[in-house]
């Protein structure tokens, strides 16, 4: 059994290595030939649309889907060899469990400790530990969990996954749907496990700003193959030090400001209406857009200079925002983002 000290000493592989991992599904290739490499001790970023592949490649690594080709070991383990042996090492909060809604917090974390062989006693004072750790203490005890509100189940998801105090862990999507305050609050607790026990955390995520703010490395999936990867600052340099944004008062006026800047800024993403070139140094390049634009009789809204976000690398590297991608999963139609 591993102990919270065990996940404390140095010397503990809590790494994740992923090899040319693939998942079929019919004709469709869910992750297609991923190549990762986690230290132990890292928080990672896996960034993707809904169906980039997410999920399908942290259900592999938990071995709870098996590979198609390649390979994964976490902790150490192979996640065809030694099934077991991933288990005991990791914690898992899959974006859509099935939580007993009949059941109290409690009772459902002292179960998860006693499926990984932990004894009553010892299981009950996890479950009040675990209760605290996530933030549910002033909830009534006796509340079933069917009548949690959304932030609390992600918190519950969160104890559940500790209860065996692993060296790896996954969550997929911890703050989809989250309140913002609830967002913050899980982002907390993120780091703490992190920077306090060591754990190695994967985590995916739709949201940019989150593995912006929590992540030391990311990479970015889209369509089940790894487009970008790298420390979200790596990735910003890689477009450049910065951004020149530009809005204008029609959609014409936008696209007709992409065709007249071809040539004076050549490295421009147009999407929503607004107009993002990168530089190394924008001031200088200001007044020939400027003045490009004016004599194309295209009217300028407004025009601001900006550093590369992590929305500048999404959609350099899927060709889309993460919005948009979101909105067509969705089955609405999606705006036109034209790419050059
Ligand atoms: N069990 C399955 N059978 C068939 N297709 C699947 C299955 N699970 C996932 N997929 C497909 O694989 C792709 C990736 O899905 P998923 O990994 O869930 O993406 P994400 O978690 O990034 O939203 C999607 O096109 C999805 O429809
Ligand atoms: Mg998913």
């Amino acid at each position: 059994m591993t102990t919270a000290s065990a996940a404390r000493t140095p010397g503990v592989d809590r790494s994740i290595a992923v090899e040319q991992l693939t998942r079929q599904f019919g004709d469709l290739r869910a992750v297609d030939r991923v190549d990762l490499e986690i230290p132990s001790g890292e928080i990672f970023g896996f960034l993707g649309a809904n169906g980039a592949g997410k999920s399908t490649l942290v259900k592999m690594l938990a071995t709870i889907l098996a590979p198609s080709a390649g390979r994964a070991s976490v902790a150490g383990f192979d996640v065809r060899r030694q099934q077991g042996k991933v288990r005991r090492a990791i914690g898992v909060a899959l974006q859509e469990v099935g939580l007993d809604p009949l059941m109290t917090a409690r009772e459902l974390i002292v179960l998860q400790a006693q499926l990984f062989g932990t004894s009553t006693g010892p299981a009950r004072q996890i479950a009040e530990r675990l209760i605290v750790t996530v933030g549910l203490e002033d909830v009534d005890a006796r509340k079933r969990v069917g009548d949690y509100s959304g932030g609390m189940k992600r918190r519950l998801d969160l104890a559940l996954a500790l209860a065996h105090d692993p060296l790896v862990l996954f969550l997929d999507e911890p703050t989809t749907g989250l309140d913002p305050a609830s967002r913050i609050d899980i982002w907390n607790e993120v780091r703490r496990l992190n920077s306090e026990q060591g754990m190695t955390i994967f985590l995916t995520t739709q949201y940019l700003e989150e593995a912006d703010k929590l992540a030391g490395h990311v990479a970015i999936i889209d369509h089940g193959r790894i487009v970008a990867q790298g420390t979200p600052a790596e990735l910003k340099r890689g477009l450049g030090e910065e951004v020149v944004e530009l809005s204008f008062e029609t959609a014409d006026g936008a696209e007709r400001a992409a065709s007249v800047l071809a040539g004076v800024a050549p490295q421009c993403r147009l999407s929503d209406g607004v107009l993002r070139c990168y530089f190394p140094v924008a001031a200088r390049e200001v007044p020939g857009i400027v003045r490009a634009l004016d004599q194309a009789s295209v009217p300028l809204r407004g025009l601001s200079i900006d550093r590369p976000s992590l929305d500048d690398v999404f959609l350099r590297a899927t060709g889309e925002t993460v919005d948009h991608a979101r909105e067509r999963e969705a089955g609405e139609p999606a705006p036109a983002t034209v790419t050059r």
